[in-house]
């Protein structure tokens, strides 16, 4: 690459993935998660470079150009996926900063491999980053790259954001290697989270177990520099998703969804990567006790659940796909509608437009983590629901809660609670409903991807 970027995104994804088929074609897919549908959109924006991991393992790709900006491929090595893709950022990172709602593992051998990988992100990085740039590391499994980036490069200003929880001081300390990460986040110029309890416990860390002296959300990093730590909490591309979402293509797809689902009076709808902290295991039994009880009639009402196939190999997911698939079974054969099941469940990723799609028709859009940094998956169907009548389920353990506080508001850990709040979604009158959701829309509208953006790298540079 012989141009060098004053602006460099670096995370473990790039926004689009090398898919190699049987016959030796390739193809490039979107990436999943809410990282790359945050960040796109910023970086069709800033343009610059994009720093991340192809989604192949063993293969060598190019830098190239997408949607105006670079893409600078790392390759894995098929170890390194497993155990530093697979094993320290989701067996271990991910269950430990998601209030270990799955058991997280501890191995050496993992941790080598994510102190190699990081290494490699940050080298690559520097490669690639002007004189003076400003760069923007992204999430759990890069969290030692503002430290080893600031060694090869003291000229760079250099920001991390976690799209994740940040964990509360009990858990984070089991981590063996809990003050390599913390003196690896700390070599940024600014840190940000999701909201405000994350930076506190980040902060509290830092002056338990480091010498640095901390003052209010500064910092002070021995002989260097100052580091701070607030709350940035992320959103979408509101504006986006509205057109998208009126668009004739989007309506017309719409329109045949309701076809093909028989015209239900009533939809409610579930959007997940296929993930335990996502709360499906309880979601899915609360919707079939409704239909079980008769509260709810599968002749008239569906609830779509869609989720994408994520982390496959990975013990706990390969559970839950499991778990999951006989859940619904069993309750659609105990509750089966006439030609139609209760529960009409999708295991695939689909393109934007089809998520938007169902989000149009969903009367009931129910979110419910067991823990979650922000979800942008009710952000998305607020902007994309073309009418007030909608009404938004949520979980008080994700991030989004923390806003959107009009929303129908659960417990997702207390079955019966959130069956009686479905059923408030569900038959609250039309004026209440509109209530909630015309506060729902102002808050989406007046808090997007570009304030998200703009208030940190105005911080950064600040
Ligand atoms: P996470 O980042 O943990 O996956 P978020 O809710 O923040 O959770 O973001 C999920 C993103 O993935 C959203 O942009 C959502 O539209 C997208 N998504 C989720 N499920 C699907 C699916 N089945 N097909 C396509 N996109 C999906
Ligand atoms: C969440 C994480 C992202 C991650 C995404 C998809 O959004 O915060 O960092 O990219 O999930 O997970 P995957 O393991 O497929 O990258």
């Amino acid at each position: 690459m012989s141009e060098r970027a004053r602006f460099v995104v670096v995370a473990n994804r790039l926004p689009v993935d090398r898919i190699t088929a049987d016959d030796g074609s390739v193809d490039w897919r979107t990436s999943p998660g809410g990282l790359v549908t945050a960040l796109e959109p910023v970086m069709r924006r800033m343009g610059g470079a994009w720093v991340g991991w192809h989604g192949a393992s063993n293969e060598t790709v190019e830098p190239f150009e997408h949607d105006g900006y670079s893409v600078i491929p790392v390759p894995l090595s098929g170890d390194e996926y497993e155990e530093y893709y697979e094993g320290f950022s989701n067996a271990t990172l991910w269950p430990l900063y998601h209030d270990t709602v799955a058991f997280p593992e501890f191995h050496r051998e993992w941790w080598d491999a994510y102190v190699t990988v990081n290494r490699r992100f940050a080298e690559a990085t520097a490669d690639v980053a002007d004189d003076g740039a400003t760069v923007w590391v992204q999430d759990y499994q890069l969290q030692l790259v503002p430290k080893l980036l600031r060694e090869m490069r003291p000229d760079l200003r250099i920001g991390f954001f976690l799209h994740i929880p940040f964990p509360p001081t009990e858990l984070f300390q089991q981590l063996p290697w809990r003050s390599d990460i913390l003196e690896g986040l700390l070599g940024a110029d600014l840190v940000g989270f999701q909201v405000p309890g994350g930076a506190q416990n980040f902060l509290r860390l830092v002056r338990q177990r480091t010498r640095h002296r901390v003052e209010r959300d500064r910092v002070h990093v021995s002989g260097s520099h100052v580091c701070t730590a607030r709350a940035y909490p992320i959103s979408i591309d509101t504006h986006g998703f509205e057109e998208l979402a009126q668009s004739p293509e989007v309506i017309a797809e719409s329109e045949s969804l309701l076809e093909e689902l028989g015209h239900p009076k009533q939809i409610f709808l579930g959007v997940d990567r296929l993930d335990y902290t996502k709360g499906l295991r309880q979601r899915i039994r609360a919707m079939g006790e409704l239909f079980e009880e008769g509260k709810l009639d599968p002749a008239d009402t569906v609830f779509l659940q869609v989720a994408t196939p994520s982390r496959e190999r990975v013990e706990e997911y390969k559970r839950l796909r499991d778990d999951i698939d006989l859940l619904v079974g069993r309750i659609n054969s105990e509750v089966g509608g006439v030609g139609r099941p209760a529960i009409s469940y999708l295991h695939a990723g689909f393109p934007r437009a089809t998520m938007a799609a169902m989000y149009r028709i969903a009367d009931v859009m129910v979110v419910t983590p067991l823990r979650d940094g922000m979800n942008l998956v009710a952000k998305e169907y607020v902007a994309c629901r073309p009418d007030t009548n909608g009404a938004l389920v949520l979980s008080e353990f994700a991030g989004a809660a923390q806003e959107l506080k009009q929303a129908y508001l659960v417990n997702p850990y207390d079955l019966n609670g959130m069956k009686d709040v479905l059923m408030q979604a569900a038959t609250d009158s039309p004026r209440e409903r509109q209530r909630r959701m015309r506060a729902l829309k102002k808050q989406v509208r007046g808090s997007t991807i570009e304030h998200w953006a703009d208030n940190f790298l105005g911080d950064l540079q600040g």
